[in-house]
């Protein structure tokens, strides 16, 4: 008998199996049998102890460039092939293998240095949290909520900075109210605006993986008004030695309207940017829309036993 082509009976096998299409990679330094595999004269990889995880347009970058004032925190490595965000977890990269991600970070300086990552778009993408789970499964989570109206309209000011022929073409109004009868570049600009801004959906997702003990979550308005008290606890959450005080790391700065790293400055042009107050109609379309994503949210982080940030107390008090 002519034994069947591998290829034949690896689809054969994914068929059955078809979840199995994509690996989930896990820590071979954890697994005793994938370490014994491992080659003898190979390192183990490094993975970072914490994720910033988005999601986009709350206050990221702000957040990782304060962290980056600390001694001991150190991220990924930068790399002219990737868009300034590693995004192992949450795109095709994520079949380089555990070793392509180990080597996005440099050498640890010392036992004391913590290596974190920040990729915005972690937190809505829906396999992000198991595949983080499987090979980090300790891994600290920081997870920024910003009034979910702001975080789209802040991504449309984005998109029109960058000349985006979909902004030159439509209304923020009429992107963020398209509907099913809407021309197919239009529904998903409109889910790019809005769906990560659902952050009951996204965050109860992480909850299934991690304890709640393992996520942060950042109040994002918060983040720009007391970036210092905020910092202050974030280093206490990631357990980084030593404790330093932000005060002596940043400041208001009056010129941009946000406060800035004392040593390097403020972030670029392109974080926080001014541009007109959004219009009424828009206002309202999205306090309606996110009424009850909020109000889910809220019942979220009750079953957690966790505070509403300022900005969600706001909803509950302003008139829809
Ligand atoms: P805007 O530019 O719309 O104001 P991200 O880095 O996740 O893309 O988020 C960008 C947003 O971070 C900015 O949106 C701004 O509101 C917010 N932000 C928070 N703290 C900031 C700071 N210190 N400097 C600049 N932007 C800050």
């Amino acid at each position: 008998m002519v034994a069947p082509h591998p290829i034949d009976l690896a689809n054969e096998y994914f068929e059955f199996y078809p979840d199995e299409v994509s690996p989930l990679w896990s820590d071979p330094a954890r697994d005793p049998n994938l370490k014994e595999l491992w080659r003898v004269n190979k390192t183990l990889p490094v993975f970072p102890k914490v994720l910033i995880a988005g999601p986009q347009k709350t206050g990221t970058t702000a957040l990782m460039t304060f962290l980056l004032l600390h001694p001991n925190l150190v991220t990924s490595k930068p790399d002219p092939s990737l868009y300034e965000e590693v995004q192992f977890f949450s795109s095709n990269l994520y079949d380089n293998g555990i070793d392509w991600y180990a080597s996005r970070f440099p050498e640890k300086k010392n036992d004391q240095t913590v290596l974190f990552e920040k990729s915005a778009n972690y937190f809505s993408h829906h396999r992000t949290p198991q595949r983080v789970k499987e090979l980090m499964p300790d891994a600290k989570i920081i997870i920024i909520m910003n009034n979910p109206s702001r975080r789209a309209y802040s991504w449309y000011q984005h998109l029109k900075a960058h000349n985006d022929s979909l902004v030159q073409q439509y209304t923020f109004y009429q992107i963020i109210t398209a509907d099913d009868q809407a021309p197919e570049t239009l529904k998903i600009a409109h889910k790019r605006h809005l769906h990560d801004g659902i952050y009951a959906v996204h965050l109860s997702r992480w909850l299934l993986h991690f304890p709640k003990e393992q996520l942060y979550l950042v109040d994002g308005e918060k983040l720009i008004q007391d970036p210092v008290s905020v910092m202050n606890d974030v280093q206490k959450f990631i357990g980084v030695t030593p404790k330093i005080d932000y005060k002596t790391k940043i400041q208001f700065d009056t010129e941009k309207g946000f406060f800035c790293a004392k040593t390097t400055g403020c972030l670029g042009s392109g974080k926080g940017r001014s541009y007109e107050k959004m219009d009424k109609a828009s206002e309202a379309y999205l306090r309606e829309f996110y009424k009850h994503h909020n109000e889910d949210l809220k019942t979220l982080l009750d079953s957690i036993e966790h505070p509403h940030p300022l900005w969600l107390q706001q909803t509950e008090n302003s008139q829809a």
